[in-house]
């Protein structure tokens, strides 16, 4: 299979030397890499800025912004079977970037925020590859994650816990409810992150053999 797989999480600049950001470590992500290519698959990694080894075998495209990775995953789509939507892209940006360092006034500054563009809900339709997505929660996490997978048109997504501080993001461990769009769920408990992208490419490859073979 032809996996494409985004990672890590994005900066959205604020000014020369500041940015907003999230905690993602890209580990998810990059052990999923990992696990398709000693599987035998092949692999396109988009990854955010993160502090891990390229895995082998691997074209890995490089970027920053929320933007940066639309515009990645839009030219590196075409002949994918596969896509990972792993990364913590940024849902927010500052409205407009400051072309120098803000200064320190010592009273409160506001600084506007303006939604990022979605790249799941911009894909084009295509029965021939699959669409994961991913769903970091901190409460609620099936019934948010099972929104996310209809408003985001993905085939399936997997949904992890990311209050507890010893599973989910930074960490090497993670326990994660894989949903899918006809209501079946499936759970992979608490794990190294490298046992559970071997999983993780097993269900992927599994449901996009589903996906070709069914009749609708
Ligand atoms: O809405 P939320 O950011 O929680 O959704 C998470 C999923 O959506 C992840 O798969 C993430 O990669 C994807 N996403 C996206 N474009 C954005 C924000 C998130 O594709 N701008």
């Amino acid at each position: 299979m032809r996996f494409l797989i985004t990672a890590g999480p994005t900066r959205e600049p604020i000014d020369p030397v500041r940015y907003l950001s999230n905690r993602s470590s890209g580990k998810m992500a990059y052990a999923i890499a990992d696990a398709a290519i000693a599987a035998g698959h092949d692999v396109v990694l988009i990854s955010g800025p993160v502090n891990l080894p390229a895995p082998r075998d691997t074209q890995v495209v490089a970027v920053a912004t929320a933007d940066e990775m639309f515009d990645a995953v839009h030219r590196h789509l075409d002949g994918r079977d596969i896509l990972v939507m792993c990364a913590a892209v940024a849902d927010y940006k500052p409205a407009s970037v400051s072309p120098q360092k803000i200064k320190k006034t010592g009273s409160d500054l506001t600084l506007e925020l303006t939604p990022t563009r979605d790249i799941l809900a911009s894909l084009p339709q295509d029965r021939q590859r699959l669409v994961v997505g991913f769903a970091a929660e901190t409460n609620d996490v099936e019934i948010n994650a099972k929104k996310k997978l209809r408003a985001k048109n993905c085939d399936l997504i997997v949904a992890n816990d990311v209050s507890a501080r010893d599973s989910g993001m930074e960490s090497d461990e993670n326990a994660v409810t894989i949903l899918f769009r006809d209501g079946e769920t499936k759970k992979i408990s608490r794990a190294p992150k490298k046992i559970i992208a071997r999983e993780l490419v097993k269900i992927f490859c599994d449901a996009r053999e589903k996906r070709l073979t069914k009749k609708t």
